[in-house]
């Protein structure tokens, strides 16, 4: 017995040795440990050892058992551990770059035409985009059936309140609450009933602005969208001014902006006329005034519109307004 014990300890150390993977090791325990293994076998062969010499085999037996469970603990520490480290890292690949946000085209616009007029001494307005019939249209001399609210679709939620239609509105709310002097722009969201292509979506940004003091005439009105353009786009982009019609104006212009690509040689962004149109302009009409209480014999005063998905394309050289609103990071990664 004690001969046997010392063989299967020799054959057990050996094959532990050299041991080469998982199923190996495996193998070692079913044969030597498991419940049906050699061990197990020794010890039921034990009985049947002579009386005398059973506990020094028994003893010989226990340190065999200790050494083997000691042995294999070891094997299955190192083997495990280094399986584990080969499947799961591997410390040749490179790291992975950190994901740095950055902001949407619009509010980079955005920022950039608050920061131009804030220096010229406006301040930011705000309004809401669910807006009464009355502010989005009435007030700003447009009654019920003045034939100017065709030059807008607008998205009904009720008879009385509507998605806005521009931010002139907010001009109104303005006024309501200050008295002149004013100086504001007002940026935000506004809704049209529009089929969506590459210049036209249903929603898009404008920015309004208005300036109301004794003594403001059209030409503040051109020098301040003149400075606009120079700072936002080069100051060799000149400005022009087209007789035009909006019920809140009088007399009401249409601007232009010398086209930013091609400087008015003619390309296919201005179609080959040289000029940019960007917004409608005026001086406020009087009726506007009247809406909001402000004494229009000593008042005067311009407002403006503006695109900023309009400014934004143009600076960024972006040919379809939709690109903004679909949340392609392909897109957006580039700016
Ligand atoms: N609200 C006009 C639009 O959405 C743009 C506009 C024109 C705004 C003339 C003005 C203005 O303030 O004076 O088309």
């Amino acid at each position: 017995m004690l001969d046997r014990l010392n063989a299967v300890k020799e054959s057990f150390l050996k094959e532990i040795q050299q041991l080469k993977n998982k199923e190996q090791l495996e193998a070692i325990r079913s044969r030597f440990l498991s419940r049906k293994g050699i061990l197990v076998d020794l010890f039921n062969e034990l009985k049947d050892v002579d009386k005398e010499i059973r506990p020094q085999v028994g003893k010989t037996l226990n340190d065999l058992k200790n050494l083997m469970q000691a042995e294999f603990g070891k094997a299955q520490k190192i083997f495990l551990s280094t399986g584990k480290t080969e499947s799961k890292i591997d410390l040749t690949l490179p790291g992975r770059m950190s994901f740095f946000g950055r902001k949407h085209p619009l509010t980079a616009t955005l920022d950039e035409i608050k920061g131009i007029f804030t220096g010229l001494g406006f301040r930011v307005e705000d309004g809401p985009e669910i807006e009464t019939d009355y502010y989005n249209f009435e007030a700003l001399n447009m009654p019920k059936n003045h034939p100017a609210r065709d030059m807008q679709d607008t998205l009904y939620i009720t008879e009385e309140i509507v998605l806005r239609t521009h931010t002139s509105p907010v001009q109104i709310r303005v006024m309501e609450r200050t008295d002149p002097p004013i100086r504001i722009i007002a940026p935000g969201r506004v809704y049209r009933r529009d089929t969506p292509d590459a210049s036209h979506s249903p929603f898009f940004h404008q920015v309004e602005g208005l300036v109301v003091d004794e003594g403001v005439s059209f030409g503040d009105l051109k020098g301040v969208i003149t400075a606009f353009a120079h700072k936002m786009f080069g100051s060799d982009i000149k400005v022009r001014f087209r007789p035009s019609f909006f019920p809140f104006t009088e007399p009401s212009a249409e601007y232009d902006f010398l086209c930013i690509f091609c400087h008015g040689a003619g390309c296919r962004v201005c179609k080959n006329t040289g000029w940019i149109e960007i917004s409608g302009a005026g001086m406020v009409d009087p009726n506007v005034f009247d809406a909001v209480g402000y004494d229009n014999e000593r008042y005067t005063g311009y407002a403006f519109g503006m695109g900023i998905d309009r400014v934004a394309m143009l600076k960024y050289s972006i040919n379809d307004i939709r690109l903004f609103f679909e949340n392609d990071l392909r897109f957006l990664e580039q700016f």
